[in-house]
């Protein structure tokens, strides 16, 4: 069976995603139909860079394409994804699944009644470096986990993306951002989330570009760009995971886990592959060497396991259910950090199976 995709928003992502759809097409088991964006001549462009058809959105929604990519920024997200499930598509979105939870849970709610999959990047925890820490933790090598620490922190998107206002509104910043890989991670890692409490700062109220086209252009800053979340997870583990966009260099691992028996280093959850090393008490460093697949960019792996998984009749990996649940726990962090104390989650998911097999 051949499964047919479009693809919404060709802007900076587009391009890591569509050589790899390009190489999933192979298989014969999907069959990219166009691409489309709110800028028609920007469609065009990646239409003629890569020899595929550039449509309107309309004309994309009501083509025959079965499955909808959508790479738009987070704060159209849920309009995009509203018309796509109108329109009786199934959906897989770039994350953040939506900019609020209100917003997420009507996705969730549309798809369901309307018998259509949504799935939601990440998809990076299906990559070589997340699938080994957790083979790793489920094996109780380092024995139950207790405590741990997440990191990420950099100086923010302004030197490298070629329009970064988004990252400085509702729906981005660092937390929803790239925390949203880390947290991805941890839950496919540990489960669900049960609490959280927090502490967030805008450290400056404006941004300016540092160089490029924009150079001198300044980003008013609508979030907060430091953001510490101390995670209960109702499996046990205490995580810290530190966000921000305020920091010039640092020498933390990306994940840092401590367990009654050793402890253990996971790679940068924003890449597919990475670095995995722990120890067992006072033993020395071990570094995993298994071989798994997907070390470099896969970006698009979680959509194609959706699609195999529509004909193969089982849930997908980067399920509705585990990017609502992330997406309810960087909400409340937000709200942990404004009113004070802990807020208790309304949602909770499945870890995703492990994956262990090549789809493309
Ligand atoms: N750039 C990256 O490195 C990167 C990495 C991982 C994930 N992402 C995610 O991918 C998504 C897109 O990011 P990007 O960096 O490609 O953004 P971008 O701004 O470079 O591109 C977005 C594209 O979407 C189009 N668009 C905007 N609103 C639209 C609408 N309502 N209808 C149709 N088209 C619309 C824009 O014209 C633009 O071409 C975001 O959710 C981001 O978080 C980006």
């Amino acid at each position: 069976m051949t499964t047919t995709l479009g693809i919404i928003g060709t802007g900076n992502i587009f391009p890591a995603y569509l050589r790899n759809i390009l190489r999933a097409q192979r298989s014969g088991k999907l069959r990219l139909v166009g691409v489309a964006d709110g800028d028609m001549a920007a469609a065009e462009r990646r239409a003629a860079e890569f020899g595929i058809v550039a449509m309107t959105v309309d004309e994309l929604l009501a083509s025959e394409a079965q499955v909808i990519l959508n790479l738009t920024p987070p704060l159209a997200h849920h309009a995009i994804g509203m018309k796509v499930l109108g329109a009786g598509k199934h959906l897989f979105s770039e994350k953040p699944m939506a900019a609020t939870f209100a917003q997420g849970l009507e996705l969730v709610e549309t798809a369901r009644k309307a018998g259509l999959r949504l799935g939601c990047a990440p998809d990076t925890f299906l990559g070589a470096g997340a699938q080994t820490v957790r083979a790793l933790l489920d094996a109780g090598t380092i024995g139950p986990v207790r405590h741990g620490y997440g990191f990420f922190m950099n100086h923010g998107p302004d030197h490298w993306h070629p329009n970064p206002a988004f990252f400085y509104q509702p729906g981005a910043g660092p937390l929803f951002d790239v925390g949203v890989y880390h947290l991805t991670h941890l839950v496919n890692h540990f489960g669900p989330v049960q609490a959280v409490r927090a502490i967030a700062h805008k450290t400056h109220a404006v941004r300016t570009i540092p160089l490029g086209e924009r150079a001198g252009q300044k980003l008013p800053v609508d979030v907060a760009t430091h953001v510490i979340a101390h995670l209960d997870f109702a499996s046990g583990p205490q995580i810290v995971l530190t966000s921000s966009f305020d920091v010039w260099k640092h020498d933390h691992e990306p994940f840092e886990f401590y367990g009654d028996d050793g402890t253990l280093l996971g790679p940068d959850p924003n890449k597919f592959g990475g670095k995995v090393r722990w120890n067992v008490q006072t033993g020395d460093w071990q570094r995993a060497t298994d071989k798994r697949p997907y070390h470099a960019n896969a970006r698009g792996l979680g959509l194609v396991d959706m699609i195999r998984a529509i004909s193969e009749q089982r849930p997908h990996r980067c399920s509705a259910e585990l990017a609502l649940h992330v997406l309810e726990v960087m909400e409340s962090t937000l709200k942990a950090a404004d009113q004070g104390g802990a807020v208790t989650l309304s949602t909770t998911c499945d870890r995703p199976a492990p994956l262990d097999t090549k789809l493309f």
